[in-house]
């Protein structure tokens, strides 16, 4: 599998409702307002004193993070128990995996405990995808961020973020600056912002951490910070992400912080109400000014609060596309006993 992995529909049953939730790559902007008109109505479950509603009531849903994560892991094991499901958080670094047990096994004996979803967080771009169509296609699978290729969830997130503060996202200029190279949250707010119909999407780095094919990134390409955060509307930092670099692609930190790094003097070549966004890890005096990542125009923390509500809305919407689609199966099953007796 490679980083350019593009998988077929299969997050899609035969009416179109989600069943797995894998890329945001030929999603339509109707299913993306859907998750974040569904994510608008559990705002109000988060801020209840008793933040629960039963929709996944009797559902198993396992988290399985095969690489480090805070935000993300956290937030998708809160949004399983707001909707009253039953979660299991595999801790890798301890499971049988380390005994030698394949993935394919691992899955597939979670899947005989009748688990319903499992959250998936992997290295390898596609792996989500892999264990969807060839390992567990009767389990619900939700990508929580693989390789370089996709982390439609945080992007979705990102969505409900810029339309809280934006309000639509026609005539939007959006800035993301930083790693594009290494990051699968890029390429996922790329594509929910076109499918969205935000005005112009750029990014902005050296080209060292860029794509070497950009045209394929869908998105105008500024080696030049002042340039590409002239009158921009929001801009996206990124972190460097080191654990993905192979052999030095900067000069250093400290000239990638001159260059880049988001201070109170670049945020002012943006728009007036510009909003400034991070997905996190934020590593401050790196790619962000600790007086920009705190100040009046970040919402670096409204992102993180939104991430319970789109992980809660997507979560309902694949558990319940998956289960139609059972139970016409089941159905269908039961008919063909019927004529054969
Ligand atoms: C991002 C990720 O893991 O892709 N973080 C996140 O999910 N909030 C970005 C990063 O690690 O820099």
């Amino acid at each position: 599998m490679n980083d350019s992995f593009r998988p077929k529909q299969i997050q899609l049953n035969r009416y179109g409702q989600l069943k797995h939730f894998l890329t945001l790559d030929g999603l339509d902007k109707l299913l993306l307002t859907e998750i974040l008109d569904t994510a608008d109505s559990f705002i109000e479950v988060g801020e209840r004193s008793i933040k629960k509603v039963p929709l996944l009531r009797g559902k198993t849903v396992v988290n399985l993070f095969f690489e480090a994560s805070t935000r993300t892991r956290s937030t998708f094991e809160l949004a399983a128990k707001r909707l009253s499901a039953d979660v299991l958080n595999i801790n890798i670094s301890t499971s049988a995996t380390s005994k030698g047990e394949s993935l394919s096994d691992m899955l597939q004996n979670l899947e005989a405990m009748a688990s319903d979803m499992f959250v998936v967080r992997h290295a390898q771009s596609g792996a989500p995808h892999f264990i969807a169509s060839a390992v567990t296609p009767q389990v619900s699978i939700i990508n929580a961020g693989d390789g370089r290729h996709a982390h439609p969830t945080q992007a979705m997130l990102d969505m409900l973020t810029i339309r809280q503060h934006k309000g639509q996202f026609d005539g939007l200029v959006v800035a993301i600056v930083g790693d594009i190279l290494h990051s699968r949250v890029a390429r996922s707010q790329i594509q929910a912002l076109r499918t969205l119909g935000a005005a112009e999407v750029r990014v902005v780095a050296p080209n060292t951490l860029l794509p070497s094919d950009t045209d394929a990134l869908g998105a105008r390409v500024y080696n030049d910070a002042r340039a590409g955060l002239r009158d921009v509307d929001v801009i996206v930092m990124l972190r460097l992400q080191k654990e993905r670099m192979e052999g030095a692609l900067l000069p250093s930190e400290n000239e990638f912080y001159r260059l880049y790094g988001l201070t109170d003097e670049k945020l002012g070549w943006a728009k007036p109400d510009a909003i400034v966004m991070h997905p996190g890890p934020i590593n401050r005096g790196v790619e962000i000014a600790s007086s920009v990542a705190d100040g009046s125009q970040s919402v670096i923390l409204n992102q993180v609060t939104n991430g319970i509500a789109v992980r809660m809305a997507v979560m309902s919407m694949a558990m319940g596309g998956m289960t139609v689609e059972k139970n016409e199966l089941a159905s269908t099953q039961a008919e063909l006993t019927a004529n054969v007796r």
